[in-house]
């Protein structure tokens, strides 16, 4: 074999290690931001995303740290003759350049959807045979997102799939978090570390507590029970993804819909919203851009938070190791009744999973929704919960 040969070979293996990865240092945090589907389906347009990111603004969301806005299907209506996507002429007549420009002058980024099979879920052309020329196109329009989903692909292995369309990313060279939705088919997490930043888990989230639909959609604590058992799987760079937050969305009552926001946070899920940000309530204002809930969520450590145990049958226990030694635990009442906890820190606290915590250190312990410190770990944990409502604290030296 001479130096030519040698070398072409070593330049060839070298590109394809180079092509097998995911842009690394992106989501190194759960990704934080809004996404249309909840609210408006099919029904999306400029004006109403342009609408949609300055109220990220001066709803103070995007100080809270949410960051992305993401147009999720029905953007997109054909191919041209050279097969290149043709977003809607009338919907977004400015084109997609134009509207990530005005999102990122905001400070915001910009996503997309779309899917790895010949039409997306909506039947609009899908991305199959043309991951290049889409992924050449997203970079040139200033895409920093793109959530990809997985209807229409027949006999498509969705590992390969996806694979197919990260190297298409990686080779458009601009820096894309690459949402997977695969709604959990394939055990993403198994294999999508290193293809995604985040990959679906289940099916769709409905707007509502506990319902089921028969093809599979379901509500929010269904979901939950779905992504907890997950937790070792999620961490900086490539997390859990148990759909879009129905928060303020309407049906979940404000209770129910901090209880979502609250163990979404918990659980180091992706914090997109999905409701309407131009036109929120006071009371989901003020649940989405709770920093020290949303603390939580993006805390460096990265741990998933998990369902430590049960009380009482209907009052979990939710734990999330945090940076610092510090430590979240969240008091989530299923039932329907009111519970009274009487929490003995000494009993229950100083071995949790495997680590000890020094109780007689007397922790602070902070009442995140109430914002304020309510005691130590010197003392039982008093309170009533409320039905569907939570008792989040963050206990720290
Ligand atoms: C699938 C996804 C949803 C949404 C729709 C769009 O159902 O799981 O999140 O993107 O497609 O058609």
């Amino acid at each position: 074999m001479n130096m030519r040969t040698l070398f072409s070979i070593a330049m060839l293996f070298i590109s394809v290690i180079l092509n097998a990865q995911k842009f690394a240092g992106l989501a190194k945090t759960p990704p934080m931001g809004w996404n249309s589907w909840n609210k408006f389906a099919c029904n999306v347009d400029e004006k109403m995303i342009r609408e949609m990111a300055d109220a990220m603004v001066s709803s103070g969301m995007k100080d809270a740290g949410y960051e992305y806005i993401v147009i999720d299907d029905c953007w997109q209506v054909s191919r041209d003759e050279n097969g290149n996507i043709v977003p809607d002429p009338i919907r977004f007549s400015s084109g997609m350049k134009a509207l990530a420009d005005y999102i990122h002058a905001k400070g915001l980024k910009f996503g997309l959807y779309s899917c790895a099979g010949s039409k997306t879920c909506e039947g609009r052309p899908g991305g199959r045979g043309h991951e290049y020329q889409d992924a050449r196109a997203y970079a040139s329009w200033g895409i920093d997102y793109l959530k990809y989903d997985f209807c229409n692909t027949d006999a498509q292995k969705a590992e390969g799939a996806y694979k197919t369309m990260r190297d298409a990313l990686y080779e458009a060279k601009r820096p894309i978090v690459f949402s997977i939705c695969e709604w959990g088919s394939t055990e993403p997490w198994t294999w999508a570390k290193n293809v995604g930043h985040l990959w679906r888990t289940t099916s769709d989230i409905m707007n509502c507590w506990d319902c089921k639909v028969n093809w599979g959609g379901m509500g929010w604590t269904l979901i939950l029970d779905k992504n907890e058992p997950l937790g070792k799987y999620a961490g900086p760079g490539g997390w859990n993804d148990p759909d879009i937050l129905q928060a303020g969305n309407g049906v979940l009552t404000d209770v129910e819909s901090r209880s979502h926001f609250t163990l979404w946070s918990l659980m180091a899920a992706p914090l997109i919203s999905g409701n309407d940000l131009r036109s929120m309530t006071a009371a989901v204002k003020e649940i989405l851009t709770n920093k020290e809930i949303i603390a939580l969520n993006q805390d460096t450590l990265g741990k998933q938070g998990y369902r430590w145990w049960t009380l009482d049958g209907k009052i979990e226990l939710w734990i999330k190791p945090l940076s610092n030694n510090d430590v979240a635990l969240c008091f989530f009442n299923r039932s329907e009744e009111v519970k009274n906890i009487d929490f003995d820190w000494n009993r229950y606290f100083s071995n949790l999973n495997g680590k000890t915590y020094h109780v007689t250190d007397k922790m602070n312990v902070r009442d995140l929704w109430l914002k304020k410190i309510i005691g130590t770990t010197g003392n039982n944990l008093k309170a009533a919960i409320q039905p569907h409502d939570v008792l989040t604290v963050r206990l720290s030296k």
